[in-house]
């Protein structure tokens, strides 16, 4: 089954063709940062207006090239939610056009839940061993900073989440105090290689470092606006430049690091999860790459980390995520709403192998009869 996937949750305008929800046949992304560029983020409306004028050509571009036609995708998935109302407004309507034109079935496609997918693209085994799970799973972007668990059944649930800013905001934040532009964990990570993270001591907010003991019901739960104000009193009214400036940024980054590796591991010991996933534009970060990988090896847990292409904002995660949902017969069809918040009520994930083998054998049942 070819799905054609269309993204327009934030600054990205990204179509994709997916086939079976695991091979990429195409992908294409269109970045509009350098429109967003002097505002320091990202404008809703002029978001909007830069959709409706790339996202026909990116659909022409990924069409062209999977070497399909836009009669061989049997179903389009759109994201829906979470995102800025204009932006997600332009994709959903252009999705409907595309699926009315062809008859197709359209399914709404949560971009958290996509982001999450893109773990499952690295490692198809998610897919179909349930002996992978339970999960823990770190979705860390610019808009969320979540633990999940998935049980092997699909059953997901949301342990811990960010209180304020999420960990992607709090590098793009901690840019802007520095004077660096936009999007900032790009420019702080590459500042920070050149910088002693010791050279400076931020705080590890709702961890229990600093003598603070943390509340139960945080213990998963992050906050990342203090350690923004930290920045801010360590900079003064002067963003410095130089050495310094890279010990700012490579302190800050550990910071925001740290505290990501401690509470996802920390989270997947309590479920003894069996793999941990982490996702999100953050996990681009090869040094919050590379943290995970030296801790999921201490404690002798898989861990799968979304390719750094999928990572950032994609179409590939939309059109792979939705093929299960269109497999399973869960499409809102011309009745798919766009929302500016998550839906924590997921349901059962269909992607999960559990969910998934129980879904084949239902499919196979049927055809049997
Ligand atoms: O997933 P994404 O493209 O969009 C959202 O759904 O939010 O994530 C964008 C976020 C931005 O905040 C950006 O600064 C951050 O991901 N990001 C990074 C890196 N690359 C992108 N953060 C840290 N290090 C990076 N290399
Ligand atoms: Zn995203």
């Amino acid at each position: 089954m070819n799905v054609l996937g269309i993204e327009t949750s934030c600054d990205e305008t990204a179509a994709a063709v997916v086939a079976d929800g695991r091979h990429v046949l195409s992908s294409v992304v269109s970045s509009q940062i350098a429109a967003h560029a002097g505002y320091g983020g990202v404008v809703p409306e002029l978001a909007a207006r830069e959709h409706l004028r790339n996202l026909g050509p990116v659909v022409a571009a990924a069409l062209r090239e999977s070497r399909l036609g836009a009669c061989d995708m049997d179903a389009v998935a759109v994201t829906c939610r979470p995102g800025l109302i204009p932006a997600l407004l332009v994709g959903v309507a252009y999705a409907k056009g595309i699926a009315a034109a062809g008859s197709l079935p359209l399914v709404g496609i949560d971009h958290f839940l996509g982001h999450l997918y893109s773990c499952f693209l690295a490692e198809p085994q998610l897919l179909d061993d349930s002996a992978w799970y339970p999960l823990v799973a770190a979705v860390v972007s610019g808009g969320h900073t979540a633990l999940l668990t998935v049980q092997a059944d699909g059953t997901t649930r949301i342990v811990g989440q960010t209180l304020d800013d999420a960990a992607g905001e709090a590098f793009d934040k901690g840019a802007r105090i520095l004077n660096l532009g936009y999007p900032g964990g790009p420019l702080i990570e590459r500042l920070a290689r050149q910088g002693d993270p010791a050279g400076h001591r931020f705080p590890r907010a709702l961890t229990g470092c600093g003598g603070k003991p943390v509340r139960g019901e945080d213990r998963f739960n992050f906050s990342f606006s203090g350690l923004k104000t930290a920045l801010l009193y360590a900079v003064g009214t002067t963003p410095p430049s130089g050495q310094p400036l890279h010990d700012l940024a490579a302190a800050y980054q550990a910071a925001i690091i740290d505290v990501l590796v401690r509470k996802t591991f920390d989270a997947a010991a309590h479920v003894s999860a069996r793999a941990v996933l982490v996702c999100g534009g953050v996990a681009c970060n090869a040094a919050l790459r590379t943290a995970m990988n030296e801790r999921a090896g201490e404690a002798k847990v898989r861990l799968v980390i979304a390719p750094a292409k999928y990572c950032t904002d994609n179409a590939v995660m939309i059109a792979g995520a939705g093929y299960h949902y269109v497999r399973t017969g869960r499409c809102d069809g011309m009745e798919t709403r766009v929302s500016a918040r998550l839906d924590p009520a997921f349901g059962v994930l269909p992607f999960a192998a559990g969910a998934w083998v129980q879904a084949s054998g239902e499919d196979s049942a049927a055809d049997a009869n």
